[in-house]
């Protein structure tokens, strides 16, 4: 199946969302980083701009939740009228009840890992998914170098999928460019995230489509 590509708005003119949104309509999925200042080191944005984000969105909103108390923000995110809400393992106090009361409220449910939390951290997690997002800088900033140990977690998140014979997507956050994204694809990703890389490129659609048939092509390298 093909990779999707989901740009992350963290690098985006925050002045301008609507316009930058607009920007992205050939994306598969809006990736927004929420922030709480204390689970990392940033403040991004929060609910009341979600909210307004969901209405101008050409795209599902894909939230990637970088908070220390998602077990009492993330309903309220999904009811916000996000597509699809990650919390992170490392701070989910109930994984399995949050996985559940998100869904009941009709979004996919994600779990995040980040680059120190392996990949079997979240092993009884994998019934109640529909996203496992990889990690691959430390949250909480743009533009940091891909950490190459992803490769290797992405690779075992695969091997968790198949075991499971779940449907369940393989996402991976941070470094992707267009060096990265063939290796990233082969390794098993199936929605890869970008900021940087879009934010940077004076044709955002031009450079959508560049990481699309480069990490598609690493798919059958
Ligand atoms: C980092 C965020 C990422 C970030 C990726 O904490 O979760 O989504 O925006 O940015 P790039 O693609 O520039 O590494
Ligand atoms: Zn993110």
């Amino acid at each position: 199946m093909a990779v999707r590509i989901a740009p992350s708005i963290l690098t985006a003119d925050f002045a301008n969302l609507e316009a930058e949104l607009a920007r992205l309509r050939t994306a598969d999925l809006i990736h927004v980083d929420v922030m709480d200042g204390h689970f990392v080191p940033n403040l991004t944005i929060g609910l009341p701009v979600v909210r307004r984000l969901v209405q101008v969105s050409p795209l599902p909103l894909d939230l990637h939740l970088m908070v220390s108390e998602p077990d009492r923000w993330a309903p309220q995110f999904a009811a916000a009228g996000a597509g699809s809400v990650t919390f992170h393992a490392e701070a989910a106090k109930a994984p399995v009840r949050l996985a559940r009361e998100l869904h009941a409220q009709g979004v996919g449910v994600g779990v995040a890992v980040n680059p120190a939390t392996p990949v079997a951290a979240i092993a009884d997690l994998i019934g109640e998914i529909d996203m496992i997002l990889v990690m691959s800088v430390e949250p909480g900033f743009g533009a940091q170098p891909f950490i190459e140990h992803s490769l290797t977690k992405l690779s075992q998140a695969r091997d968790l999928v198949k075991r499971s014979g779940r449907a369940i997507d393989i996402q991976v956050d941070g470094g992707a460019d267009r060096n990265t994204v063939g290796p990233i694809a082969r390794a098993g990703a199936t929605v890869i995230v970008a900021g940087s890389a879009i934010f940077s490129a004076v044709d955002a659609a031009a450079e959508i489509a560049a990481l699309r048939a480069l990490a598609n092509a690493g798919l059958e390298a």
